[in-house]
């Protein structure tokens, strides 16, 4: 008998953290984590297997399927919007075809056990391109199906990661003679910047949020890369984590979508500033925006309309943004880092 797990790539990013700290905490489900980096000795301890390879090594997927009964697949692993950038074309083949490659495990895992896998996706915010700054700041709340242009390869693959992961839900061998729908169960999240108290992002373009923070924590001078005013929605690494769980958890008769967009609060870099300073009164924290960088969050909505997730499966932030800074963010990074309360 295979073993049942659940598979999480990406598990030494900033979610895989997260998530697999809460699951191994639980204890409900054996873990296998992948990811191209070691996985943080502090994880282990929650995981069934840690696998170091690459989500590109067919042969390393295959023994992945044969040796494993793979109910539900996190799939976390990306390179980020900055990152990107400097590399379009490794970016398009992690975070696109790599993204294939695990939807076709998945399709095989379903064929053998004879039911869908369920493939849990975070999406971004910069699925978004707004074409200007005036167009952002009179968008308001922005719907799933507004604005999909993107204009960082990060954002193209994303937007396109969630077309394939529909086809392969619903269209996938459409012309064979045998075609079942629903293949797989593909459920997406799109996310807006995320703050944890435990990681730092590389290589993302909202990461001027969580930098200043643990710049500040450490007594370590920072330059925002972006202007004062500039608005992002933020969401506390918890609240992700709850999202994820609750929309696999969710029963699929409510799901009239495959792609929900999630938020907890919208602030300006110059709030962030200001409760960063708040805490930490001799950071040194100056404002040097890079204006590549910039454009980038520019063309990222300042807010986005969760509506659909909250009506379908009751999602709502625990963490407000008086709640993530004071109750969670501030404390834990002050503890991580010893600083004299
Ligand atoms: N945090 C990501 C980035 O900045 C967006 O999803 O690239």
């Amino acid at each position: 008998m295979r073993k049942e797990v659940v598979l999480i790539t990406g598990a030494n990013g900033e979610i895989g953290h997260g998530l697999i700290t809460h699951l191994g905490r639980e204890g409900k489900v054996d873990i296998v984590a992948l990811d191209v980096q070691p996985l943080d000795e502090s994880l282990r301890q929650y995981c069934l297997r840690s696998i170091q390879g690459d989500i590109l090594d067919g042969m390393l997927l295959g023994r992945l399927v044969a040796e494993f009964e793979i109910r539900t697949i996190y799939h976390l692993a990306s390179i980020l919007s900055t990152k990107a950038e400097y590399n379009p074309e490794t970016a398009h083949r992690v975070n696109v075809e790599g993204t294939l490659n695990l939807l076709r495990l998945a399709v095989e895992q379903s064929g053998w056990q004879g039911r869908p896998v369920k493939f849990i996706y975070p999406s971004s915010i910069a699925a978004y391109g707004l074409p200007d700054l005036e167009t952002k700041l009179n968008a308001g709340k922005i719907k799933e199906w507004m604005w999909l242009e993107p204009t960082t390869m990060y954002g193209c693959n994303k937007l396109y990661c969630e077309h394939l992961g529909r086809y392969y839900t619903r269209h996938y061998r459409q012309l064979a003679a045998d075609h079942t729908p629903n293949t797989i169960d593909f459920r997406c999240i799109r996310f807006p910047g995320l703050i944890s108290a435990d990681t730092v992002p590389t290589g993302g373009t909202s990461d001027y949020g969580p930098e200043m923070l643990h710049h500040a924590a450490q007594g370590v001078p920072y330059a925002c890369f972006v202007r004062p005013d500039t608005c992002l929605p933020f969401m506390a690494m918890p609240d992700a984590v709850r999202s994820l769980l609750m929309l696999e958890s969710a029963p699929k008769e409510n799901l009239k979508h495959l792609v929900y967009n999630v938020t907890s609060f919208s602030v300006t870099a110059q709030e962030i500033y200001e409760i960063v300073m708040n805490a930490f009164p001799t950071a040194q924290i100056t404002f040097k925006p890079h204006p590549s960088r910039q454009a980038i969050v520019d063309s990222w909505p300042a807010d986005v309309d969760d509506s659909a997730a909250r009506k379908d499966w009751g999602w709502f932030p625990e963490y407000n943004k008086e709640r993530a800074f004071n109750e969670y963010l501030i404390p834990a990074i002050k503890e991580r880092y010893g600083v004299k309360v």
